[in-house]
């Protein structure tokens, strides 16, 4: 299985603080049956701003831990990136990375209240770009979950989604677990991700694609942690 979405890097957003832990949660992921995790520090977001150079820095120390400890997880650079008119303008100075280097894929966050009226221009930029954005955990957002319509459009538009594996259990809320278990019966969902920020809630997705797998199958439900972030790491298409 890949984690597409991961605070795992210490020290540089609300993710693990120490070396030590991002260790730790290494070791329960890959006793989970994760392989990949892709690294995605806050990049624009009120919780940090982390640079390019500070994830590629962070994530080359994790990857000399790792071997040193015989931990088998690869750690692959990404941001979870906060919309914000900035946002071509970053990547395209490259200060804003996309998922691998591969400039095909980014993980975007969206505000938790609402959803910014530019969203759809933004997506339309990316796309032209090549650029297809990840929506983050869109089951959180107060607008997407009230507004039936908006998130076929958003996936109509041309972006993937990846929601939290917590959501679907009930560790977000009720609301939270309703919303992510209509959007996957109605198959707007592409990624399953832990978005794990520390040992306390480590990345594991297995209890995840058992709760994905009661409601559409478990071909499907793999295919949310294993084909679908595997395509998008290595930046193939859909
Ligand atoms: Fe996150």
């Amino acid at each position: 299985m890949l984690d597409l979405h991961c605070h795992i890097l210490p020290g540089l957003d609300d993710g693990s603080k120490t070396l030590d832990e991002a260790l730790s949660m290494c070791r329960v992921a890959a006793g989970d049956g994760i392989h990949t995790i892709v690294a995605t520090p806050h990049r624009g977001s009120f919780a940090a701003d982390t640079t390019a150079a500070q994830v590629l820095e962070g994530i080359k120390k994790l990857k000399k831990a790792l071997r040193q400890k015989h931990i088998a997880i690869d750690i692959l650079p990404g941001h979870e990136i906060h919309i914000s008119e900035d946002l071509i303008n970053d990547i395209d100075h490259d200060q804003a990375l996309t998922i691998n280097h591969k400039k095909k894929y980014i993980l975007l966050e969206l505000p938790f209240r609402s959803v910014p009226f530019y969203v759809f221009e933004t997506i339309a930029q990316l796309k032209k770009m090549g650029i297809t954005p990840i929506i983050a955990h869109p089951e959180r957002n107060d607008q997407i979950q009230t507004d039936k319509h908006l998130m076929k459009n958003l996936v109509k538009a041309g972006a993937l989604t990846q929601i939290t594996g917590g959501s679907l259990t009930g560790e977000l809320g009720a609301v939270v677990q309703r919303t992510a278990v209509v959007f996957i019966k109605k198959g707007l969902v592409h990624v399953i991700a832990s978005d794990a920020h520390s040992i306390d809630h480590p990345p594991k997705l297995s209890p995840y694609v058992e709760e994905a797998a009661k409601i559409v199958g478990e071909k499907q439900a793999k295919a949310l942690v294993g084909d679908n972030p595997r395509k998008i790491v290595l930046g193939l298409s859909f």
